[in-house]
């Protein structure tokens, strides 16, 4: 009933782990797909490992998460060895994920990762929260984006999805310039930028100041920014923010995703939530009569 196909690759189910949520390590990946996801997303990665921000990185709401990271990840070198270990415990499609500070940095990148077994590779230009290292994301400029697209794609050996920026106001021209430079999927979208202030302490929460808002505070932003999206470009979408429930999940379907990416929901329902998610949409399904996911991908556009 779930069964998904995506860029000519089989899925059990449509529910894919978000970069981030549970790092690189071959063990805690194949732990998310014993609790029922379809396939995972690694931590994105960089040549040189990386040690983040200082705490607090995290602070948990009652209907989001702010968080600035800043991308901490251990480095090209530990996740190839970590990304063969996972291929040696499970069969289940594996999305490696890249960032890097210029075009010629993500060439150089991609084809390092290309040396590990992952079926395809997520392209990470729009976190939030590096901005005083690395500027804006890239993912704000339809020029950046032709670039990094372009230099990413020329040395990749699978499919590529390029993962966009809520902030981006004109997003679905964004995917638009992505799909023309070579991308083969879009992934929509990251977190969205936000602030939190404690009052007895009169300061922001975190460290950084500023992060990104994930979690239920973002599943209507990124539900619209799916819609837009798949009405602008014909390469799939794997529409991720927010989905924490299988109406959610279904919902993005609609909107036009292929794929749904599940993050944050991992925090608020614990790690069997892709199980949880899941048994809810095959309940929905059966109670409305949907045989498969084809029949009602995108059709919310009608
Ligand atoms: C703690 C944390 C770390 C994240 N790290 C990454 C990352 O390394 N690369 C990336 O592309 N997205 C990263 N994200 C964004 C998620 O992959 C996802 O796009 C976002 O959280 C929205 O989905 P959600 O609401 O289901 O969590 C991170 C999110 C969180 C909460």
């Amino acid at each position: 009933m779930l069964e998904t196909s995506f860029l000519n690759k089989q899925f059990t189910n449509p529910l894919v782990l978000a970069s981030g949520i549970l790092g690189v390590t071959a063990a805690s990946l194949n732990n998310v797909i014993k609790n029922g996801a379809g396939g995972v997303t690694v931590k994105s990665i960089s040549l040189e490992p990386r040690t983040g921000h200082p705490n607090p990185t995290m602070v948990p709401y009652k209907h989001f998460f702010i968080n600035a990271v800043g991308l901490a990840n251990p480095g090209i070198e530990k996740a190839i060895e970590e990304l063969i270990k996972f291929k040696k415990l499970s069969n289940a499609p594996l999305i490696g994920s890249i960032f890097a500070g210029t075009p010629e940095e993500f060439g150089e990148i991609t084809e390092r990762i290309c040396e590990a077994p992952i079926d395809f590779l997520e392209v990470d230009i729009s976190c939030p929260n590096v901005s005083r290292e690395f500027g804006d994301p890239f993912a704000y400029s339809v020029s950046a984006v032709e670039k990094i697209t372009k230099s990413v794609k020329i040395k990749s050996k699978v499919p590529i999805s390029i993962k966009l920026s809520p902030n981006a106001w004109n997003i679905d021209a964004i995917a638009k310039a992505a799909e023309a430079s070579g991308a083969n999927a879009i992934t929509a979208v990251n977190t969205i930028s936000g602030m939190m202030i404690d009052v007895h302490a009169r300061r922001p929460v975190l460290h950084n100041k500023q992060g990104g808002i994930s979690g239920p505070a973002l599943f209507p932003i990124a539900l619209k920014c799916v819609y837009d999206i798949f009405k602008a470009v014909k390469i799939p979408i794997i529409g991720t923010g927010g989905v924490t429930t299988g109406e959610d999940a279904l919902a993005m379907i609609m909107a036009g995703a292929t794929l749904v990416g599940v993050g944050s929901a991992v925090y608020f329902r614990g790690v069997d939530c892709f199980a949880k998610i899941t048994s809810e949409m095959e309940e929905i399904m059966k109670e409305e009569k949907i045989k498969s996911l084809d029949e009602i991908k995108g059709v919310a556009h009608s």
